[in-house]
């Protein structure tokens, strides 16, 4: 009898997965988001430490896009205005990211965060990289210096997110595609029925299908997945439910009955090839973001750039979906470059699209204490 309940609920939560469970049947109750978390125990020591602005600085920045969630930087602090960023090793991603490309490029997006933050607080930021390798720790040291305050609405870091779902298929308006990406280089617009776009949709759908069959894959990917409330509140990092887009009745019953060995189950695999299909089918097309090279120096500055892009999204009612999978897997890392006609190298492939709503955010941040050391 517990056999076939449990059977039940598993179908019931992998329908309604697939089937995208419209939110009025989130009434089970959602996980833990950001609401439920504060600037955490620790935050009041970097404050005296460093000051209360400084203090926000870092907390601002610390709401920075990355691949998994994993928050892969710290900040060193060798005096009030002299920081080094480093990069985690225990937040890499082996696997899907031997070369540390994504590694470096959500460390950008977090300096661009920092130094947005501290423009407004008054606080020139110079970056001088550090980094000869992509597998260095210290990556840039930072020298805040007294400048005037800049105007900027702050609160685009808090509510910038990755949405997943619910894109029109409307193209992209050449004003707001101009509007997010601003003055900066290497970026490229393609529309929904494009050649590339068709082919970004299918590399997205079949660079997903052949991850699902690497066990090593999916092994790391089960590391970062908060299934329950209760490792969501311990980490705060990593991907929950509700990041993952997977809410009402079926977010419930992955939240209590579901642990790392689902992520290697077929049932798992297969919904997210689906998911995947489902995703490229609604979209504006495709963004590409460039570098000029794999250097640390020039990933960072993909993030960067990345980042003010992202930032400026909402204003527009833009949503962005980083599908970093395309790039991991071969042949289709290798005929990015071909069949996109780019003149740098792809660093992010960005599904976007012009959304009916814009939910807030829900991806969890570790405290400013864990990732910074006085
Ligand atoms: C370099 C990079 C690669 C990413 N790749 C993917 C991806 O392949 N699929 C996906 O759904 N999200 C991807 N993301 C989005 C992250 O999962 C997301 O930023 C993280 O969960 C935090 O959520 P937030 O962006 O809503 O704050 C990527 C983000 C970055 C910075």
């Amino acid at each position: 009898m517990a056999v076939s309940r449990r059977t039940f609920l598993v179908r019931a939560a992998q329908c309604a997965f697939l089937l995208a469970v419209p939110p009025g049947l989130a009434a089970c109750g959602g996980g833990m988001t950001r609401d439920d978390t504060a600037k955490g125990e620790g935050y009041a020591r970097i404050s005296s430490a460093i000051g209360p602005e400084r203090a926000e600085i870092l907390w601002y920045a610390s709401f920075a896009p990355s691949s998994h969630n994993t928050q892969p930087w710290t900040v060193s602090i060798a005096s009030a205005n002299r920081w080094v960023v480093s990069s985690s090793r225990e937040r890499w991603l082996p696997e899907v990211d031997p070369q540390n490309r994504e590694t470096l490029v959500s460390i950008g997006a977090f300096v661009e965060n920092l130094v947005t933050a501290a423009a407004t607080f008054g606080f020139r930021i110079a970056v001088e990289p550090l980094a000869r390798t992509p597998f260095d720790k210290e990556l840039v040291r930072l020298e805040l210096q007294n400048a005037v305050r800049r105007e900027y609405p702050l609160e685009r870091l808090l509510e910038r997110r990755t949405l997943r779902t619910g894109f029109k298929s409307d193209d992209i308006d050449a004003e707001d595609f101009s509007f997010i990406v601003g003055g900066d280089d290497g970026f490229y617009y393609y529309r929904p029925s494009s050649v590339e776009s068709v082919w970004l949709d299918n590399a997205a759908v079949e660079s997903m299908r052949r991850q699902m069959t690497r066990k090593n894959v999916q092994e790391e990917l089960a590391k970062w997945i908060r299934w329950s409330d209760a490792d969501a509140r311990r980490y705060r990092n990593g991907l929950t439910p509700e990041s993952m887009d997977i809410t009402g009745l079926a977010g419930w019953y992955v939240r209590n009955f579901y642990g790392t060995g689902d992520v290697l189950s077929k049932d798992f695999r297969n919904a997210s090839v689906e998911r995947a299909r489902k995703q490229v089918a609604e979209s504006g097309g495709w963004i590409v973001v460039t570098s000029r090279d794999d250097s640390p120096i020039a990933l960072l500055d993909a993030g960067r750039r990345f980042e003010r892009m992202f930032l400026k999204a909402k204003d527009r009612k833009i949503a962005v979906h980083p599908m970093s999978q395309a790039l991991e897997e071969s042949p289709w890392a290798e005929k990015a470059l071909d069949v996109l006609s780019l003149s740098g190298k792809p660093q992010l492939l960005l599904r976007v699209g012009y959304m009916r709503d814009y939910p807030g955010p829900v991806s969890l941040r570790m405290p400013v204490s864990e990732t910074t050391i006085l």
